[in-house]
C-alpha cells in the first residue's frame, strides 16, 4: 500500500516548459491513491492548460488570488491548510526569487507564506539561469528555510543547451513525494496509542464524559503508520474516522479502555497514552433511567476512582516504551515532571491548556516534551504536522532506550 494514499497534494505548476510534465504527475499521484489540487501561475498557462489540469485531476484547477468564485468554494488560506505537502514542479527561476522574498502577488506564492505543511520545490530552467549567482543564493536562502529542493537533474535542455537545470523526471518526483510520507523510523515497530474521552455511564441513557476530540491520538496513529509502524488505536468514542491502515478498538469506559490496553501490552513497543481517560466513574450505573425525585432538589452520585491505565502500562512486567499526555493550566513543566516520575514514564508530552486556540478541541497544539534528560519545547503546529514531529521525538528517544 502506498504512503500516499489519501494524502492531500496541493501541486504548483510555474511557467516552464517542464510543465507538461507535471500532467503526467498529476496522474501518476493519483494512482499511487493521493488527492491532488492543481495551482497554476500566469506563466504555466502559458505552457499548459488549467483545462487539461482540470480533467486530470477532477478538481477546480486554482489560478487566481482574489477570484471572488474561488473563495467561495476554497478560499486561499484554506487551501493552503488542506495540503498535506505542497510541492512546485516545475519551480522556475523567477518563481524562486519571489519564494525566497516572501512575496505573495500571486496565488501560488501566498499559498507558500499561509501554508502549514512542508514545501518542496523542482527547479526547471536554463543551465545559465540555474548557475546564475541570484539563483544559487536563492536556493540557499531556501534550504536555510527547511524548504526541500528536489533536483534538477542535468543534461540536454529544451533550449539546446547542455548542463543542470531539468527537472526531475516524474517517476523521481512521485518517488520524493511519498518518501516525505515515509520516514521509516518506526517500521515494524508495535505502537499502540490511547485515544479520545471515555464515557462513565450513570444509568442508560446517562453518561459522564468530557471534550476530548481525539484529533490528537488519531493524527499521532496516522504519523506512525507513515513511520511504518504497525499501530492499534484504542479510542473512546470520537466523530473520527480510523486513519487508514491502523486497527481501531472502540471502547466507551475507562475500564474498557484499561482492559484492551492491558491485553496490547505485552505484544506492544511503544504506548502513548492520548485519551482523556475519566478520572472517576459512578460506583454504579442504574440498571434503569433514573427518574426525578419529586420531593428532591439536588441528587447525589457516589464515584470511585477509574484506574490509571498509563500507569499500569508502565509497571506491567513487559513493559513498552510509555508516552504520556499532560494538559496542564499552570505549571506545566512542573506538573508534567510530576507524571513522569509518579507514572514511570518515559516521556511526556505536555501543554498548556489555558492558552487559547490549541490543546482539547483545536486543530492546533504547541507542546513541551519533557523526559528525565531535561525538556523541550516544540513550536505551535497543526495536529498532523505536530504529530510527525513527535513521532521523531518518540523514536528517537526509544532508539535511546533499547
Ligand atoms: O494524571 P493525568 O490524567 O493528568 O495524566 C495524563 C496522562 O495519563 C495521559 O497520557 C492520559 O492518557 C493518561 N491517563 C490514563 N488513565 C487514566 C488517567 C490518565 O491512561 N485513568
Amino acid at each position: 500500500m502506498s504512503s500516499l494514499q489519501n494524502k492531500q497534494i496541493l501541486l504548483g505548476i510555474t511557467g516552464g516548459i517542464a510543465a507538461y510534465k507535471s500532467a503526467e504527475l498529476v496522474r501518476r499521484l493519483q494512482d499511487q491513491g493521493a488527492d491532488v489540487r492543481v495551482v497554476m501561475t500566469k506563466a504555466a498557462m502559458e505552457f499548459i492548460t488549467p483545462l487539461t489540469l482540470q480533467a486530470l485531476s477532477g478538481k477546480p484547477v486554482h489560478t487566481e488570488l482574489l477570484d471572488p468564485e474561488a473563495e467561495a468554494g476554497m478560499g486561499h488560506i484554506e487551501l493552503a491548510r488542506w495540503g498535506d505537502l505542497l510541492v512546485v514542479a516545475p519551480a522556475s527561476a523567477d518563481f524562486i526569487a519571489r519564494l525566497a522574498q516572501g512575496q505573495g502577488n500571486d496565488l501560488l506564492s501566498t499559498l507558500c507564506l499561509a501554508r502549514r505543511s512542508k514545501l518542496a520545490i523542482a527547479p526547471a530552467m536554463n543551465q545559465a539561469m540555474y548557475a546564475n549567482a541570484s539563483t544559487q543564493d536563492n536556493l540557499k536562502t531556501l534550504t536555510e528555510r527547511n524548504i526541500a529542493i528536489w533536483g534538477p537533474a542535468s543534461g540536454a535542455q529544451a533550449c539546446g543547451d547542455v548542463g543542470p537545470g531539468r527537472m526531475l523526471e516524474v517517476d523521481e518526483l512521485v518517488e520524493k513525494t511519498a518518501a516525505e510520507f515515509q520516514s521509516g523510523l518506526l517500521a515494524g515497530k508495535r505502537v499502540v496509542i490511547t485515544a479520545g474521552p471515555t464515557r462513565e455511564a450513570i444509568d442508560p441513557v446517562r453518561y459522564i464524559s468530557n471534550h476530548s476530540s481525539g484529533k490528537m491520538g488519531y493524527a499521532l496513529a496516522q504519523a506512525c503508520v507513515e513511520a511504518g509502524a504497525i499501530c492499534q488505536l484504542i479510542s473512546g468514542p470520537t466523530q473520527l474516522d480510523c486513519p487508514p491502515h491502523c486497527q481501531r478498538i472502540d471502547v466507551d469506559s475507562a475500564l474498557q479502555m484499561h482492559s484492551a490496553a492491558m491485553d496490547a501490552t505485552n505484544e506492544c513497543d511503544i504506548f502513548i497514552a492520548t485519551a482523556a481517560v475519566a478520572d472517576f466513574r459512578p460506583r454504579q450505573a442504574a440498571n434503569q433511567k433514573i427518574k426525578k425525585q419529586a420531593d428532591s432538589e439536588t441528587m447525589t452520585l457516589e464515584m470511585i476512582k477509574n484506574p490509571d491505565i498509563l500507569a499500569d502500562v508502565a509497571s506491567a512486567q513487559q513493559r513498552p516504551f510509555c508516552v504520556g499526555f499532560a494538559a496542564e493550566t499552570q505549571e506545566v513543566e512542573r506538573y508534567a515532571r510530576g507524571k513522569l516520575e509518579r507514572k514511570k514514564l518515559d516521556m511526556v508530552i505536555a501543554n498548556d491548556v489555558s492558552q487559547q486556540g490549541i490543546g482539547f478541541n483545536s486543530d492546533d497544539n504547541q507542546v513541551l516534551i519533557v523526559d528525565a534528560n531535561g525538556s523541550k519545547p516544540l513550536d505551535k503546529l497543526s495536529k498532523t504536522e505536530l504529530a510527525r514531529h513527535l513521532v521523531k521525538e518518540i523514536s528517537e528517544r526509544f532508539d535511546k532506550a533499547n
